[in-house]
């Protein structure tokens, strides 16, 4: 039987729709907090398949939810990289940052140091409810060279716009870096058994127009290639956060097989040819009750014979309480 996950990422039409959240697996959950607690370090604590494995059916057990999302990080391809990174308590990640061509010269590819993360995928794969489908991810290339250049999150982006601007000499290579690890990190996940994969791109925001086509389009397009030219079948979802408006064009220019969809977007103004995933505001979740219910429900209502994938727009908050996630899960498929 194949998952409904897939089938919606198919072209299918399912009701009521697959449901899975971004950071399902993470602070909100108690047991969550418990595990992390016996693992100061964050980047060993991805690294380390059992507590990862663990951590990854957490939300699907709790939940009974139709996707698993492998649980990592983003900057664990900057590490594998040989780039120093590092998560301060409470601050978000840190990174040694990266700003010319001599400091990318010293990177080198070790995907040996991401093989732990390969056994993570078997040992969820063993244990996965049948309804569940495993998800791999990466970093898009822009947004990993975001943390990369910037050398943390929640910046400005102006160290990254005006070398993307001044200096492609440098910002190509770093994206051909880039598009090379990434694929091959995304081929390994699939062939470790990672069923669906997707590409975050978080800060889609905050490239400028000119740039859109050379620094998201086609480095997306050529990791979605590589990784099809090797697993065909495996689908591929996009994540554009900010720019649900360009979903088709993007879908279009990338080849992905489904569009996550921001909580500021139109979700059902959108016609992108794809499968389309979101787009519920975290914070209706944080707030749960009634009007996160109606909201759920008048969503499902609008993308009804759409192929279509329940999600939020971003990541569950960590102050929601759990309970709300098995309300939305209820009302979802009510
Ligand atoms: O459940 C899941 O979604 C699976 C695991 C996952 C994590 N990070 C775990 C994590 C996934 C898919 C990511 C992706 C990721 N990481 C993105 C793209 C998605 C997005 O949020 O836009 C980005 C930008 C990162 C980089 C990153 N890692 C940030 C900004 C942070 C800090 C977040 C925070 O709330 O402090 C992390 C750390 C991180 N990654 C945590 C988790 C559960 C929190 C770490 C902790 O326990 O302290």
């Amino acid at each position: 039987m194949v998952k409904t996950l897939i089938r919606v990422l198919r072209g299918e039409t399912v009701s009521p729709p697959p449901i899975w959240l971004m950071r399902q697996a993470g602070r909100y959950l108690p047991e969550y907090r418990a595990l992390r607690a016996k693992a100061p370090d964050f980047v060993k604590f991805c690294l380390t398949p059992d507590l990862a494995t663990e951590v990854t059916l957490q939300p699907v057990k709790r939940f009974d939810l139709d996707a698993a999302i492998l649980f990592a990080d983003i900057l664990l391809v900057p590490h594998a990289l040989g780039q120093k990174v590092w998560f301060a308590e409470g601050e978000g990640p840190r990174l040694e940052p990266l700003r010319d061509m001599a400091e990318l010269r010293k990177l080198a590819w070790r995907p040996e140091l991401l093989a732990p993360v390969m056994e993570t995928i078997r040992g969820v794969r063993a244990s996965l409810p049948e309804r569940a489908a495993l998800i791999g991810f990466a970093g898009a290339p822009w947004t990993v060279a975001t943390y990369m250049i910037e050398g943390m999150g929640g910046t400005e982006h102006s160290i990254i716009r005006a070398l993307a601007e001044k200096d492609w000499v440098f910002f190509g290579s770093l994206m051909d870096v880039l598009v090379e690890a990434s694929s091959a990190y995304l081929i390994a996940q699939a062939d470790a058994g990672a069923e669906a994969l997707q590409l975050f791109e978080s800060w889609a925001a905050t490239v400028p127009d000119t740039l859109w086509g050379k620094a998201v389009l086609e480095p997306t397009a050529r990791i979605v290639k590589n990784v099809k030219a090797k697993h065909p079948s495996i689908p591929i979802v996009g994540f554009p956060r900010g720019r649900g408006p360009m979903a088709a064009s993007y879908a279009k220019a990338t080849g992905v097989d489904g569009v996550g969809i921001d909580q500021m977007t139109n979700i059902a103004s959108l016609n992108a040819g794809v499968a389309l995933q979101g787009n519920l505001s975290p914070e209706l979740l944080l707030d749960g009750g009634e009007r996160m219910r109606a909201e759920a429900k008048k969503l499902v209502v609008a993308m009804a014979g759409k192929p279509f994938i329940f999600n939020l727009g971003h990541g569950v908050l960590q102050p929601t309480p759990p309970e709300h996630v098995a309300e939305l899960v209820a009302a979802v498929r009510s």
